[in-house]
């Protein structure tokens, strides 16, 4: 994985934070991806975008076309995923089987169908061990919807973050747009609302704020602000391993 190390953590304390992670759960659009990666890069710690992994999954899925039904081709899909977010200069870049599917796997079609698969408790369970081993060999900011509940529930600090629709619907569209991808409002909005449907919903370890994790209403505020206030609460649990954050 490619988190520039060594930025936030004293040398001799690496070792310590190895196995800290730190889940950041929430809906689409509220923020949870740029502030992940504001605070992974702040502490020189790995980052992990979950939604990513069922993106991929979502996208093989669709690249095989295979018969059968789609259950099972789901499930097949998420097994020995060879999946890395790795930064490249500023940017973090998603590689699937050895190729750069970051642009791919932002698009409607895949949202979609990562929505549908990541409610296939096989295709949960075959990730399940990847996301923990993820974060159990390095000190790991891991995004999601449910790292603080199902994945890391005995991690010691968790946060939340979550937004006004009308502000996450904003988002989405101001991404695409920046992406040259033209998508009508209306769309982007039903769309939104039956993935977050669907995903506080499904049976399988659906979207939900753990009781202990920290909350943030990110919809006044500007990313900085959202990280600042991250790394604070970060600083007074693990204080004693991270010395520059
Ligand atoms: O965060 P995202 O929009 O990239 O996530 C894509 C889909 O994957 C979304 O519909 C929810 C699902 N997901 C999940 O079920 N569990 C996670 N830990 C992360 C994402």
């Amino acid at each position: 994985m490619g988190a520039e190390k060594g930025m936030g953590l004293r040398q001799g304390s690496r070792r310590k934070s190895a196995g800290i992670v730190i889940p950041v759960d929430g809906p689409a659009g509220s923020g949870k991806s740029t502030a992940a990666k504001g605070i992974a890069e702040r502490l020189g710690f790995d980052y992990l975008e979950s939604g990513a992994l069922y993106r991929a999954v979502g996208y093989r899925v669709l690249k095989k076309n295979r018969e059968g039904d789609f259950e099972s081709l789901a499930v097949d899909a998420a097994r020995d995923l060879r999946f890395e977010c790795r930064k490249e200069g500023s940017e973090w870049r998603n590689v699937l089987d050895g190729e750069d599917v970051t642009g791919a796997l932002r698009d409607e079609a895949i949202s979609d169908m990562a929505s549908r698969v990541s409610a296939i408790s096989g295709v949960r369970a075959a990730l399940l061990d990847f996301q923990r081993n993820f974060g159990r060999e390095r000190g790991a900011v891991i995004d999601g919807r449910d790292i603080g509940t199902v994945v890391f529930p005995e991690a010691r600090l968790k946060f939340f973050l979550d937004a006004d629709i009308e502000v996450r619907i904003q988002r989405r569209f101001a991404e695409l747009e920046a992406r040259g991808v033209s998508f009508h409002p209306d769309r982007l909005r039903e769309d939104l609302k039956r993935r977050d449907e669907r995903d506080r919903h499904r049976a399988s370890a659906p979207l939900r704020k753990a009781e202990d994790a920290v909350e943030i209403d990110t919809s006044g505020m500007g990313v900085d602000r959202v990280i600042e206030v991250m790394v604070e609460n970060i600083r007074s649990v693990y204080g004693e391993v991270i010395e520059d954050a």
